[in-house]
């Protein structure tokens, strides 16, 4: 009985700690380039750019908003009841990821971190653009399954923003112990980590939890097991 409720606890606090997450760093990250302030950028900014700056903040508040909207579209009960709702920030999601891929391209192109973190920016802002035009390609021919897959894998994606944010603490306090690691070290791992890490857990989910949950699925449970992918 126990081990049935927290069975069916696990996936809330996940969802719960998921929105935490997303919405801190959401906050803490973004917060300084509300300012218009360029000393508080947290990178350090290309002097002979003149647009590197607006473009980490055209990136960075859509990027933010994205990481918030993503955790409410995947609860069952929002969407069953606010449909509408649903559709409209799945809209403002898009748009979100559009304009922040666009700035994040740039931003990468003249970034200072040095190639191999600029060809993990660009495979993460590749990987997500096409992850979001298979997902809406997919419930424009109403294929909600598919959808659901697509969605899963780019909210995974926008959630690098969170992981690299803790790779990199993670990759700071190792630094205490090994001196000889250099702060691109760091950065340029945590990167590809966040990357690597989160696709991989995306795909992990989807099979474990979607996929499997569905085939398991009696077939009178009705739309029961759609709660898999989903928290509440
Ligand atoms: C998932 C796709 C994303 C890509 C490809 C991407 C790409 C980039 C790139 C290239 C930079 C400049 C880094 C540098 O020059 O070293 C950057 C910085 C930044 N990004 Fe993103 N980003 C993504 C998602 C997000 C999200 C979802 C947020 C939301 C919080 C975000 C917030 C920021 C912020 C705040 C900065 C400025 C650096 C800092 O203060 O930490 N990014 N991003």
């Amino acid at each position: 009985m126990t081990t049935t409720t927290t069975r069916r606890r696990r996936p809330a606090l996940m969802w719960t700690l998921l929105t935490l997450l997303a919405v801190g760093i959401a906050v803490f990250a973004v917060q300084p380039y509300l300012t218009g302030d360029t000393s508080l950028s947290k990178i350090p900014l290309n002097t002979d750019v003149a647009l590197h700056y607006l473009s980490i903040v055209i990136h960075a508040l859509p990027g933010g908003l994205a990481l918030i909207i993503g955790p409410f579209q995947f609860s069952t009960r929002l969407r069953a009841r606010h449909p509408k709702a649903h559709r409209i920030a799945g809209r403002v999601y898009m748009i979100s990821i559009v304009l922040a891929t666009a700035a994040a391209l740039f931003a990468a192109t003249v970034s200072t971190s040095g190639l191999p973190a600029q060809i993990a920016f660009y495979l993460l802002a590749a990987a997500w653009l096409y992850s979001l035009c298979q997902g809406y390609r997919a419930i424009r021919r109403g294929n909600v399954r598919e959808h659901r897959v697509w969605m899963v894998r780019n909210y995974a994606l926008t959630f690098a923003a969170v992981s690299l944010r803790l790779f990199l603490v993670i990759g700071l306090l190792a630094q205490q112990a090994y001196p000889t690691l250099s702060f691109d070290d760091v950065y340029t791992t945590s990167a590809w980590a966040s990357v690597l890490v989160n696709s991989v857990a995306a795909e992990y989910f989807i099979v474990h939890r979607l996929l499997v949950h569905r085939d398991r699925r009696p077939a009178s449970s009705g739309r029961r097991g759609d709660a898999a992918l989903t928290a509440q």
